[in-house]
This record gives structure tokens, sequence and C-alpha cells, in this order.
């Protein structure tokens, strides 16, 4: 598949400036951004929807090391604008087309002090502002570092906010829901996140979603996050300002430049509908167009894995053998004594690809193949895995032979235990091991405190790290699922090998911890997801973890129909079937949605959306005619009203609805269904009833004549 742009005009004007304020409107005229330089030469810009204020004057610039900051004293030398109107193609995506089009400020700024230029480039588009700072190869600057950036955020009012903690290291937080004023990181629980602690008390990490009183909706963030740390924003919870706070290096200092170099795009995306933020393609029309040539290789898809066994209480290890405190290099892994609940056994694998052949899924994901999990977390030591020595009970040869007699591949699995000195190390053979094994895609991960000791996950060299992988696995034909990584900003547009990350509070938190509340995944989409899709591993059936260890309290906090539902509500190109094949095959009626829903699509309709309360969005698969909804409500009951008039208006379709059963609830009842299929056309509106903490799930074919005679109409 080759990315075509499809339609593009680029109109180009400069204006050499002597003013110190300068406008520009989006090209819908919606939104307005004003730049000016305070009396002192502060950089400052304000940002305007519809005539009314989202951001007041606010202040840009930074602290530098050992050398005068990029604060004030500066002066307009030129301004260059721009209208820019493209239509391109993403390899795969929610929509099929994607229209970048915006009204472009760059402005040149030179502190005459020093001698020294920056830039900052605005691109103002229908649903949002981005902005960079852009610093050229010039003779008063070459390398700097960066000490702190102080891009506010000033807002008009104490906005309603969905949060987690500032952190460097992770993102697998729950969301609170509060005021910014009321914002206390101290009170957030992290119990049950590997490697975690929050900063400030008053920090928060983007993207940040917030609602005003008046209905407007407002989410700050990043987009192209390349050789530079993630930006997390500290809250004045007097003034209700927000300025970036980068997570730092090992030394302390920020981020280490050297021009010619850009700093990430700062983005607001803004408007008075819930649906639109969840629409907005800004994101990804900020980062660079897909840099792999050819990308045949790439295919969404979905999986299973030998995993939720590792995870619910009782069933598997990833460990072979009982032996903690253990070296890597020293051991006869051979003459360990085998646990009978290793998981990754040749057997339990075939019997995973029998699962999957069956069901027509491409891929079974493999954890706990390789030597080393005997000690892997917690000792924040270098030398963990080698990612290429199986254990004596996991025959390579002999899966993927069998494997590919069946037409499954195998999904290999590199977890890092951050120990990323040593993965950078064996990469490459690590990838050689996978090429001469039939591997195409792998899932990483980066547990516990990061090596080179000192370095957080979302710091600069840790952002660095990442991007590294992705290319590299680009090159072998790889295609790569993320775990613990910095949160995506849009990169998967550059680097469309890179399916999915994690980063943020997976599904698997419901099996072993507090989990995740019912309103998590309704604020997911409008937080973690504007980056990127996530590995969020839906299609739980068997809800209670009492079920595998009677008296554990753990379990999924939705129904088992929310958990269908999520395939479309959480998009993404990878998506797992996550529970066991067992729990599959007592519930096959069921199953049946996971079989068909798609993960490629040529359109996306967000139908109602609120963050934290619900979301019901409709998709068309990809080179199809089938439409696939989703409905997710919190822990309140709710009635979705879906209208059909995104259907072809000449057809009828049968609409197959999964839906909780009419006295389920997520704690009490969580695992009653129902299944219905009705004849629906395009003026069809279905009024579907969602449990608390419930969801529905409904596919949309083409009726047959048969089914026409057969089916009663809704
Ligand atoms: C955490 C990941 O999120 C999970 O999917 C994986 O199974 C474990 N780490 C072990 O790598
Ligand atoms: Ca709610």
């Amino acid at each position: 598949m080759k990315k075509k742009i499809l339609l593009s005009t680029l109109i180009i004007f400069s204006i050499v400036c002597t003013l110190n304020a300068a406008t520009l409107l989006s090209p819908n005229k919606n939104l307005k951004l004003e730049f000016q330089l305070t009396p002192s030469g502060e950089p400052e810009y304000s940002f305007f929807y519809r005539e009314k204020a989202v951001i007041l004057p606010s202040k840009m610039g930074f602290e530098l090391k050992n050398m005068p900051s990029f604060v004030n004293g500066f002066q307009i030398h030129k301004i260059d604008t721009l209208t820019f109107d493209q239509t391109w193609e993403p390899i795969w995506g929610e929509v099929r087309q994607i229209r970048n089009h915006y009204n472009e400020m760059l402005v040149c700024l030179e502190q005459k002090s020093t001698q020294r230029t920056m830039k900052i480039r605005f691109r103002l588009f229908d649903d949002g502002l981005g902005f960079r700072y852009e610093f050229d190869k010039q003779q008063n600057l070459s390398y700097f570092q960066i000490m702190e950036e102080f891009t506010q955020f000033a807002l008009t009012a104490d906005h309603k906010a969905f949060w987690i903690p500032g952190d460097y290291d992770t993102n697998e937080y729950y969301y609170t829901t509060t005021k910014l004023s009321e914002v206390d990181a101290s009170k957030v629980d992290g119990s049950g996140i590997g490697t975690h602690g929050y900063f400030a008390k008053n920090a928060v990490q983007s993207p940040l979603m917030m609602k005003t009183d008046n209905g407007l909706y407002i989410n700050i963030f990043e987009a192209a996050l390349i050789d530079y740390p993630a930006m997390q924003l500290l809250i004045d919870q007097k003034k209700l300002v927000l300025t970036s706070s980068l997570v730092p290096s090992a030394v302390g200092v920020k981020a280490f430049m050297q021009t010619p170099q850009n700093t990430p795009w700062r983005t607001i995306i803004v408007s008075d509908k819930a649906t639109d933020i969840l629409a907005s393609k800004m994101i990804l029309n900020l980062n660079e167009p897909c840099k792999i040539k050819d990308t045949d290789f790439i295919k969404p898809q979905k999986f299973i894995g030998i995993w939720w066994a590792m995870h619910v209480p009782n069933k598997w290890s990833w460990n072979y053998a009982h032996e903690p405190n253990i070296k890597l290099k020293d051991t006869d892994w051979n003459a360990l004594k085998p646990l009978p609940q290793h998981g990754a056994k040749t057997e339990n694998v075939k019997r995973y690809v029998d699962f999957a052949a069956a069901n027509g899924i491409p891929s079974v994901l493999v954890e706990g193949w390789n030597v080393g999990w005997e000690d892997w977390m917690g000792n924040w030591k270098e030398e963990v895995f080698d990612f290429v020595t199986p254990y004596p009970d996991f025959d390579v040869k002999e899966i993927h032979r069998y494997a590919a007699s069946k037409g499954v591949k195998i999904i290999m699995h590199h977890e890092t235990s951050a120990s990323v000195t040593n993965y950078e190390r064996r990469l490459d053979k690590a990838i050689e091991f996978m090429k001469e094994n039939g591997y195409e895609a792998v899932k990483t991960g980066y547990v516990g405190r990061i090596i080179p000791r000192g370095e957080y996950h979302d710091g600069q060299w840790m952002v660095n790290h990442y991007i590294r992988v992705a290319e590299k696995m680009a090159e072998n034909k790889i295609m790569l699922d993320a775990h613990e990584p910095v949160r995506p900003t849009g990169l998967h547009r550059t680097y469309p090998n890179w399916l999915a990350c994690e980063a943020a509070r997976g599904n698997e938190f419901n099996a072993w911890s507090a989990g995740n509340p019912p309103e998590h995944e309704t604020i997911l989409p409008f937080t973690r997801l504007m980056g990127g899709p996530m590995d969020y591993t839906p299609g739980i059936f068997e809800i209670k973890m009492s079920y595998y260890q009677p008296g554990n309290p753990c379990q999924v906090h939705t129904t088992l129909a929310k958990q269908l539902a999520l395939y479309v509500t959480m998009y993404s190109p990878l998506q797992m079937a996550a529970d066991l094949p067992e729990n599959y095959e007592k519930r096959m009626d069921a199953f049946q949605f996971i079989k068909d829903v798609a993960v490629d699509w040529d359109d996306t309709k967000y139908i109602e959306a609120e963050p934290g309360d619900y979301i019901t969005v409709a998709r068309k698969a990809k080179n199809t005619d089938d439409w696939f909804v989703g409905a997710i409500t919190d822990e309140n009951a709710r009635m979705a009203v879906i209208p059909f008039n995104f259907l072809d208006a000449k057809q009828w379709y049968v609409a197959t609805i999964y839906s909780d059963a009419e006295n389920a609830d997520w704690k009490e009842n969580p695992m009653a269904y129902k299944i219905q299929k009705f004849l629906v056309n395009s003026k069809s509106i279905l009024k579907q009833k969602l449990a608390p903490g419930g969801g529905a799930a409904i596919s949309l074919k083409k009726a047959t004549k048969e089914e026409m005679k057969e089916l009663k109409k809704l």
C-alpha cells in the first residue's frame, strides 16, 4: 500500500515586520491566534474560539544552562504566513482520508543582546492550534541545554479536568476528575504500578482533557515528540495557569539540543462538541508523513496470546522454574526443575494456534518463552534477558512449523525489564532470531527502573530509544507494539509499523489490582488515545477473578457486552482477544463479534460522547460495506440513542446487537448478555439500554433476500 497525497494547495506570503503583534485565523475563521511581544520583549500568545478566549495571554520561552535565557529581549524580525491544504491517506486508521488544512504563521524572533534567533511556528486548524519552537543553525547557538521550557497555557477559569498525576515513569494511573484548583496528585493511589512517583502535588500529565462551565472542551497535548522529553503540566492553582514541565535526564538537564532543532508541537484542541475532540486528526497532521517506503508488511490485525493466564490468579507463569537470584550468564537452564504452571510450553502454544486458526485470528503472542523470567523485576539489574534463548519446553522450530502449517503467526515478546542498555546491545541478534524463525511482529515492554540508571521512561534519552526501535523494526519489516513507553504523540503517521502502544492503564489492572473504574474507558479516548492507538487488551469474558481463585476480590469493572464494545470505542489497528480460549469456547455466540469486528476503517462517526460518562461510535470496515458500532457507559445505566443515518440509504442491513441482558450490572451480574438481530436502514434509530458499567456492540451487514424474509424490522 502506498500513501497517496490527493490534493494539495500551498499559498505563501511573508511580511517584514515592524510591529510587535500579529493575528492568525483558522481556515473556517472560528479560531483565532494572537501573538505579541510584551514591552520587555517576551513572546506571548492568546487563543480564541468563536471570539471567546480559551487561552489568555501566555508566555513562551526557555531557561538554558550556562547561557542567557530565551525569555525576553526579543524583537520580531519577520513573519511568514501560508495556507496549506492537503488530503492524505494513512496506511491504516479510523478514516480512509485525512484533510490537513491549516493557516500557518512563522514568527522569526531575534534576541539582539545575544545575537541569537528563535522561531515560533503556529499552525491553526479548524479544530485547534499547534505551535513549536525552532532553532536554526546560527553562529551564536549550536549546542545548548534546556533546563526548563516555559510554555504557558493561561486558562480563563477553574475548569473541570480529567487528570493523572505528573510522573516521569508511568501513565498507568486511573483518572481523577476535579477542578484544576483541586488537583492533588498525592491523593492518587499508585499501587499496582511498577515504577511510579508523582513529582509535585499540582502536576498532571498531558494529554490533559478539560471542560469549561460553558461546555467548551479543551485538550492540551503535544505532537511529534522526537529527541525531546515529554511535556507534563504544572498548575498554578490560584492563577489557573498551566506551565510545561519537561521530564528530566539523569543529570537534571531537561533537553540536550544542537541546532538546527525543533521542539515537538504544543497542541490545544478545542470544540463545543465532545465528539469533535475524538474525531480530531490534528495530532496526526502535525506529524511527518510516512517514512517507510514499502509498507506492505504492515497488517492491522487481531491476536490472542499466552498472556491473560499469567495475569489472572492461580493459572500460568512467565517463569519456567522457581529460582530467584539467578544470573543470566552462569545458568544451565536445562538443569532447572520446571514448574507445571509455566505458560509458554510447546503444547500450550499449539492449543492457542489451533484456536486462532479455527477462528480466523492471524497471530498468537507468546510471553514467557525466553530465559530470564525467574528474576526479572525489581532488582534494577542490567543482564536479565538475552531475547534469543528459549526455555527448554518452548520448541521454537516446532512451534513455527506448526503455526505456519495452520497459517498463524507467532508474535515475539521482548520484555526488557527497563534494562535498555542491555536491549540495545542485543537488539540486532534479537531481530536476526525473529527473522530466522518467521516472527513478523514484536511486543516490547519496559517494566521497572530504566538503565541507564537515572534516566526516566519519558525523558529525552528514552524518547529516542523508542523511536530507534521503531525505525530498526521498520528496516526489518517488523510491526511493533510497545508497552510502558512514553505515551504516543502521533508518530504512527511517520512509522506506521508502530501499530500500538500501551502507555496507560490497561485492562490487565483489573486482574490484579483495584482495577479500572467503569468510567476509565470513557476517558481514555479523550486523553491517552489522542496520541495514538492503545493495546488495551479488551475481550475479557470471565469477569470475576474469584472464578480462578475463590474469594479473590478483583474483577473487570465492566459487563461482558462492554468488553465487546471496546473493540470499536478503543480504536487500534492491533486488537487482542485477551481472554483464554476456553472462556471464549463457552460463549462462541458472543465471541462471534470479536471474530467479525474489523481493525482498519474507511470511515468513523462519533455519535455521542461525554468524557467520564459515555461514548458511542460507528465505524465502516475498510474495503467493505459493513459497519460496527460500539456504545459504552460509566457506572451509570444509560439509554444510547443511535441513528443509523450513516448507512447506505438504498440498503437494508442486518443489525446484530450484542448487549447487556435486562438484569446485567458490572458488579453483580456482569456476564449476562443477549444477542438480537433486526433489519435496519438509514432511517432506523436504535434506543439501546446500557447497564451500569455496560455497553453494546453492533455489527451491520447488508441483508440477503432470505434475511429480508426471516428477520423483523427494528
Ligand atoms: C506489563 C505489560 O503491560 C504486560 O502486557 C506484560 O504481560 C507484562 N508487563 C510482562 O512483560
Ligand atoms: Ca461519570
